[in-house]
């Protein structure tokens, strides 16, 4: 029986453990019911008693061996087991960032628009982008050899239809519609046949706004669009008006602000002139009014038109127009906002 002891305990120390499965084939080997330390138990009765002190001590060591090594093996396997079914995921760590989109820069620019116009209660409204005659050119006083109507400006239909070449044509639909007192803000899509350069493109983005009521003043206009420049740019901006021509409003002019860049130095962005071109405007000609059913005997009013790509190749410092459209989003997520 000795002998047998000390085969068996050669047996449980080579016994190789190396998965969870192993740990039960242990149990069932040597420290179960039928296994082979039972056995022993079992003919150790039989043992003569001079003998049943040195082997009953063997007995129990190399039974204390075998659970000890049961137990350890057990911790060991249990525990990997437990650490694999979570994936040595730690719960308590934020969430990993998802990258959720983000809003076009010309939309943000849009959206900073009409946000400043609400704040003075101008409402929001829009039009068709397929656009006829009236509403984009003759309601709005241009004469009929105007270059603007011209093939080379418009994209034509048809004779009468043409994609709009401004938002102007929703001013016009606008004062057809509602009675004064108007304002209103109108942003959307324009389309003028230009080949396509880092400058200008076939498409661009336009806001239109008008004001029209009893006894509105050209002081108006100044107030309003140097409230809104402010706003847009920060305090330190400062506007000037040129005078200018437009169809649709007498007098006319074209405001700049004075460059965002340099601050009156003189740079590349504004050509040494310390000013930057940001929009059209004017007090809307008697007969726009008129064309569209309000009486300009009784009312007067003020309207004006920028493009948004512009303003945002200002506030941005983009050099390339087409950057806005090719949908880059390594480009477009860098813009925050609205
Ligand atoms: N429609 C003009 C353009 O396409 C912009 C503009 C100028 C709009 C003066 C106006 C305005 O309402 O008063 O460039």
């Amino acid at each position: 029986m000795k002998e047998q002891l000390e085969k068996l305990k050669n047996q449980i120390e080579e016994f190789e453990i190396k998965h969870n499965e192993h740990v039960e084939l242990f149990r069932l080997k040597f420290l179960a019911k039928k296994g082979d330390l039972n056995d022993l138990f079992e003919q150790f009765k039989t043992v003569p008693v001079e003998m049943k002190k040195e082997l009953g001590a063997l007995l129990n060591q190399v039974k204390q061996k075998a659970q000890q090594k049961w137990e350890e093996a057990q911790l060991e396997h249990i525990q990997n087991k437990k650490q694999k079914s979570q994936g040595n995921t730690d719960f308590t760590l934020p969430a990993e960032n998802t990258f959720g989109g983000s809003r076009h820069p010309l939309s943000i620019i849009e959206n900073e628009v009409i946000e400043i116009f609400k704040k003075l209660g101008f409402i929001y409204a829009e039009g068709p982008e397929i656009e006829d005659d009236w509403h984009n050119f003759s309601a709005l006083n241009f004469p009929p050899n105007h270059p603007a109507r011209d093939m080379q400006d418009t994209f034509f239909i048809s004779e009468d239809i043409a994609l709009r070449t401004h938002t102007s044509s929703v001013q016009v639909r606008l004062m057809e519609n509602q009675k004064p007192p108007i304002r209103a803000i109108m942003p959307g899509r324009v389309y003028r046949n230009e080949a396509i350069s880092a400058r200008a493109n076939c498409f661009f983005h336009q806001i239109e706004g008008i004001y029209i009521d009893e006894k509105v003043s050209f002081a108006d206009l100044k107030q309003t669009l140097f409230y809104f420049i402010q706003e847009l740019f920060g305090q330190d901006v400062n506007v000037r008006f040129r005078p200018s021509y437009f169809p649709f409003t007498e007098p006319s002019a074209e405001m700049d602000i004075s460059c965002l860049l340099c601050k009156g130095k003189g740079c590349n962005v504004c050509k040494h002139t310390s000013w930057l071109e940001i929009l059209g405007c004017g007090m809307i000609d008697p007969n726009v009014l008129k064309a569209s059913g309000i009486d300009p005997e009784k009312y007067s009013g003020f309207a004006f038109g920028m493009g948004i790509e512009r303003i945002a190749m200002l506030k941005y410092e983009v050099k390339d127009l087409r950057t806005y459209f090719t949908n880059d989003t390594r480009f477009i997520s860098q813009f925050k906002g609205q």
